[in-house]
């Protein structure tokens, strides 16, 4: 600990002296869920450790990708030195982030993929692997009997797509069948209202997959106004005050915790140190667990 402190102080000390304070700007993909809260909360704790200018900026909804582009073109603009990017479209974020670098700005990519080679590292979960696991527990949980739904986000959400194919993948080797394949809406209140409909339209579902925070709460709030938490298994994403309620009223059964204050964190520091010229991993995975931790 006492070397990384050391390391650390050093860094910031070559930073200092070269009279550079670099400015790192992070753009989540959304700024209203919780999970971007935790991120902005990482990232700024990299900032201070490090000495470094961290300003932090999203498009409220996730599904706002004209804005990221814009805020990406704002510090292209202003010639920051790095952008840590979670891009809300894998294939439409990668054209300014081209740009980005071929204005000698520094990007690193967190939590979601981006198409193209165009970043110096990509810190996220492992979103496929972390799909396919909550489909097993899912399964686990309604023991490996009866009809489930698929609630997906939104196409080329590249983390969300990916939880859903490793999720089809699972229920595929296991021979459950998806009865409902749908898109749930990219806010809380499209998702709640979606998913009152999905099930008032399939009264026999047994088990659902909610890819990210706002189905899984949306979905939560639907199981318990229709009064069906004993009778719908939810396997959801992430975690929020009303996940947390709905673990606790029985409408959410098990969900994927991910380390969002660590991605943000980890996305300043490698920044930084790709800024002071460090060889860093193109690839770095962050693990995940579930909550609660073992069902009886
Ligand atoms: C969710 O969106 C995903 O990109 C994050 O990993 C998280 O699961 C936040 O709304």
């Amino acid at each position: 600990m006492k070397k990384i402190m050391i390391l650390i102080l050093n860094l910031m000390l070559v930073s200092m002296i070269n009279g550079e304070k670099y400015e790192i700007a992070v753009i989540p993909k959304g700024s209203s869920q919780m999970f971007w809260k935790y991120v902005e909360e990482g990232a700024v704790k990299a900032g201070k450790e490090l000495g470094v200018d961290v300003t932090f900026r999203g498009p409220r909804y996730e599904n706002n990708t004209e804005s990221q582009i814009k805020l990406m073109e704002m510090y292209i603009r202003k010639g920051v030195d790095a952008i840590v990017l979670a891009p809300n479209q894998k294939k439409a974020l990668s054209y300014v982030v081209k740009e980005a670098v071929d204005n000698k700005i520094k990007v690193i990519v967190i939590d979601s993929e981006l198409a193209g080679d165009y970043y110096e590292s990509f810190i996220a979960t492992d979103n496929f692997d972390a799909g396919k696991k909550a489909g097993e527990k899912l399964a686990e949980m309604i023991d490996y009997k009866g009809k489930v739904g698929l609630i997906r986000f939104k196409k080329g959400n590249a983390s969300t797509d990916m939880r859903e194919e490793g999720f089809m993948e699972a229920m595929e080797e296991l021979g459950i069948e998806v009865a409902v394949d749908e898109y749930g809406g990219a806010t809380l209140g499209k998702s709640n209202r979606r998913s009152i409909e999905i099930l008032n339209k399939n009264p026999d579902l047994k088990g659902i997959f909610t890819p990210n925070e706002s189905l899984t709460e949306g979905m939560a709030k639907a199981i318990n106004s229709l009064g069906l938490n004993e009778k719908i298994t939810l396997m959801g994403f992430d975690f929020n005050q009303g996940i947390e309620k709905g673990i606790v009223n029985g409408s959410i059964d098990s969900v994927v915790v991910q380390q969002p204050i660590l991605m943000g964190y980890l996305g300043v520091k490698t920044a930084f140190e790709v800024l002071q010229g460090k060889e860093v991993d193109k690839r770095v995975v962050v693990d995940i667990s579930f909550f609660p931790e073992n069902q009886e």
